[in-house]
């Protein structure tokens, strides 16, 4: 299975760090955002990547990551994408990657402690549709959020909900089979006028081929000042599972 890793945007909610580079290079602890999630699926063992990313500062990712080689990478690939359409419209730019196959898809702010490899596993045996990660968080409200029934069973996913129906978030680690790129298709965009992953993940719930997975150990995104801020801490304090790049870091 390939991996995406979606590093558009402008970052607008970092202002002013993100007028001189891409929010997803800013310093998290003691390296840059983007190796997190490089790590992530690494340790998935997803060694094919796909970087998505737009903006004037798009070049940094080169010159920051090259092939990807000294990251221990087979593949690096960038696919830049024009305007500012949302995280389902940069993920249509993955289809010619993808290449008919299954996709990990992770989003460049997304830091998590632990590993999912054993996600990954289990979605490879999954005939088809797509799973999600998700977590208990404190402010369900900034995130997509997850309804369940009385037996647990998934009936809706809404953005940003103002009165969220759960504390379980939907955080940004996806896998879907090839049939995302014909649903990114049907997408209209969003009152905050994008392509909304959410939208994709109800379209799957709908046609009954969605599955979802508790993510173990904390999880953080890092988009705006104070969660960017939590992520250095929890990285510091908390461990992370990317502590192999440390090497790579120094050579
Ligand atoms: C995005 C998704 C949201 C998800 C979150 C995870 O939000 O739209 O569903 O829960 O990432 O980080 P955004 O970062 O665009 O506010």
């Amino acid at each position: 299975m390939k991996g995406v890793i979606l590093a558009g945007g402008l970052g607008s909610r970092l202002r002013p760090l993100t007028l001189v580079t891409n929010k997803h290079l800013l310093p998290v602890y003691d390296r840059p955002m983007i190796y997190y999630p490089i790590q992530c699926l690494l340790n998935a063992g997803i060694n094919e990547i796909l970087i998505v990313t737009g903006g004037e500062h798009a070049g940094d990712f080169l010159k920051l990551l090259k092939n990807g080689k000294q990251l221990g990478l087979k593949q690096l690939a960038y696919a830049y994408q024009e305007g500012e359409g949302g995280i389902a419209d940069a993920l249509k730019l993955a289809e010619d990657f993808a290449d008919g196959d299954k996709i990990s898809v992770i989003l460049g702010d997304n830091i998590i402690e632990g590993n999912i490899r054993k996600a990954a596993g289990d979605f490879f045996t999954q005939s088809s549709g797509a799973k999600l990660l998700l977590k208990e968080v404190h402010d369900p409200e900034r995130f997509g959020v997850v309804a369940f029934d009385d037996d647990g069973k998934v009936t809706r996913i809404i953005e940003k909900p103002e009165n969220p129906p759960s504390n379980c978030a939907v955080t940004g680690i996806y896998f879907y089979d090839n049939d995302v790129f014909e649903i990114c298709q049907t997408l209209r965009p969003s009152g905050r006028g994008e392509l909304e992953i959410t939208d994709v993940n109800q379209a799957y719930l709908e046609r009954g081929d969605l599955s979802y997975e508790m993510l173990d150990g904390w999880w953080t995104d890092a988009g705006t000042f104070e969660s960017l801020h939590r992520a250095s801490n929890l990285v510091k304090e908390g461990g992370a599972n990317n502590l192999e790049l440390t090497a790579v870091q120094q050579a």
